[in-house]
């Protein structure tokens, strides 16, 4: 069994998982620039025939870092996670991490995902099975309701009949998305609730905000994820803030590398160039937003189709503009 145990001070740091951005390639751009101290993998779906995708498989066997990797599941039918575990059982990897939270509609709809808090004896059973069946810590990730907060009470009393490693909470509900505010009274209420750590997640951007937010809800560590996008140092400042030394803040020309590593991703199928350009707006949108909000550096991203008008509207931004400035 794992524990979360961080030294006195310091403050525990997962990456959320998003499906088409945490990939290995860009885990190991986090390892370049200061890991966080766990990487959840994006989900892998869960049914009747489903299988360990090469894209995990190429995760837990060449990821660079050595930091906890847990592997995320989605489903509902406990039959189905038990026989993956038991795949899964061959690889290295720390634990499993049970989604119960996407709120996309299509997940919804075949009762997976952020649906599992409208099934929460389903939710029970998949707990139950794994544990029971498998050597795996189960940690689960979790809204704090599927319309409204007022059930999560309900929620943490099915979580604390099991034992879990940690309890990731994305304090919204499955029908806010990402547009409500997060609720961290709910994550203070998760904490008092459950004998398991109780990981704080939504919204937070800075370094400073992940200390607020521990201090704010007695969480045990923060989760992070689209601040993690568009600041990848984020993890490294959270560190760098907690022991007191000086917090590392990118340049435009560290802002451009990070641009050229993003680049690199290796690839399985022979992509169009607008393919590639578009798999690096995903990332160079939110980085433009977040280094020039009020500027027009985010708009020429957007209408961006080539890679080499990419490539020269980041070298103009990044390099002739910023090159020595602290972009943040
Ligand atoms: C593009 C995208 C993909 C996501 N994919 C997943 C996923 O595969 N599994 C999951 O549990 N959450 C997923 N999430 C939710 C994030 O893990 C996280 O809970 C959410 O973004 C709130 O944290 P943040 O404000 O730090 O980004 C995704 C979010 C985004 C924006």
């Amino acid at each position: 069994m794992y524990t979360i145990d961080q030294p006195q001070g310091k403050i525990f740091t997962s990456l959320a998982p998003m499906r088409g951005l945490t990939t290995r390639h860009f885990m190991d751009i986090l390892y370049d620039y200061g890991d966080p101290d766990e990487y959840i993998s994006e989900f892998l779906r869960v049914h009747q025939t489903a299988t360990i995708s090469e894209d995990i498989v190429d995760l837990i066997e060449n990821r660079k870092s050595m930091a906890i990797l847990s592997i995320q599941l989605l489903g509902k039918e406990p039959e189905h996670f038990l026989r993956i575990a038991k795949i899964l059982q061959n690889y290295k990897i720390k634990s499993i991490n049970l989604n119960c939270g996407c709120p996309m509609p299509k997940i919804g709809k075949k009762g997976v995902g952020g649906s599992l808090l409208t099934d929460l004896n389903t939710l029970d059973a998949i707990i139950s099975t794994m544990s029971d069946n498998t050597n795996f810590p189960i940690s689960v990730k979790t809204r704090i309701g599927y319309k409204s907060p007022q059930e999560f009470d309900i929620i943490l009393s099915h979580l604390a009949r099991h034992r879990l490693s940690a309890v990731y909470v994305h304090a919204r509900t499955v029908k806010g998305m990402y547009g409500e505010p997060v609720d961290f009274e709910c994550i203070s209420i998760a904490k008092a609730a459950l004998n398991c750590p109780v990981i704080a997640n939504g919204d937070i951007k800075t370094a400073q905000e992940a200390v607020n937010v521990i201090r704010r809800t007695n969480a045990d560590g923060v989760m992070i994820g689209r601040a993690a996008i568009s600041n990848p140092w984020i993890f490294r400042q959270i560190a760098e803030l907690t022991d007191k030394t000086k917090i590392f803040i990118p340049t435009g020309e560290d802002y451009f590398n990070l641009i050229e590593k993003l680049q690199n991703f290796p690839t399985k199928l022979a992509l169009t160039d607008l393919q590639k350009t578009s798999a690096i707006k995903k990332y160079a949108i939110p980085i433009a937003d977040f280094v020039d909000p009020l500027g027009n550096f985010p708009h020429y991203i957007r209408r961006t189709t080539t890679l080499r008008d990419l490539t020269d509207m980041c070298k103009n931004f990044f390099i002739k503009k910023c090159r020595n400035r602290h972009m943040m």
